[in-house]
């Protein structure tokens, strides 16, 4: 496997593959996350979302999205993760989530926020949060829809042990 933090436009299409083959989001979330995907081929290093894209065998696997939480000190949000299912269960998602509390950490940001749904289908998501040490630190209730709330996912990058090697090195993630 092989993770790069340059998106090419040519990812587009098999992102938007990836996101439609995990049946997770519907046309309004498919939407919303191109728009991220678009925004930063449009800006490139100056949009606010930073990309990490993992390839297997030369296939675009999966990806996740993240960016500095504005107004915040040191918070960021993990926008979208997402791996395709030929590819689940392998790590992919795990190493990506690594790599992005790594470009948080490198930014000086010592904690990641994740949203995600309550509802059954999102429970080996929030598994796998729970599995790569998250925190479940609050549930709004009925927050998307009747019977489906949001639960919000922190882990203090601090924790991590090497946390502090090489801190603020980099201003790039
Ligand atoms: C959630 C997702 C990104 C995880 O990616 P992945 O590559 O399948 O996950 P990994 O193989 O790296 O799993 C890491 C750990 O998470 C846990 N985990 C992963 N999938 C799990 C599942 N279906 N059930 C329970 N635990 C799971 C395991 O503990 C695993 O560790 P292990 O393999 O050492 O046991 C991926 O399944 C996905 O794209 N899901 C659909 C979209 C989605 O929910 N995105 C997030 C929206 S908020």
């Amino acid at each position: 496997m092989k993770l790069r933090r340059d998106l090419l436009p040519s990812d587009r299409a098999p992102l938007a593959r990836t996101l439609e083959a995990t049946g997770f989001f519907n046309p309004e979330e498919l939407a919303l996350a191109l728009e991220l995907v678009d925004d930063r081929l449009a800006h490139g290093e100056a949009s606010h979302y930073r990309f990490l894209v993992a390839e297997v065998d030369g296939e675009v696997a999966g990806y996740t999205c993240w960016g500095p939480i504005p107004g915040t000190v040191e918070s960021a949000d993990l926008y979208w993760i997402a791996v395709h299912p030929r590819h689940q269960g392998r790590g992919v998602g795990r190493a990506l989530l690594a790599a992005a509390e790594e470009g948080m950490r490198r930014q000086g940001r010592r904690r990641c926020w994740i949203e995600t749904a309550t509802r059954p289908q999102y429970a080996p998501t929030r598994a796998f949060y729970l599995a790569c040490g998250y925190t479940l630190v609050a549930e709004l209730p009925e927050y998307y829809a009747p019977g489906d709330g949001k639960a919000i996912f922190c882990r203090v990058l601090d924790d991590i042990p090497g946390r502090r090697d090489g801190a603020g090195e980099s201003p790039t993630a």
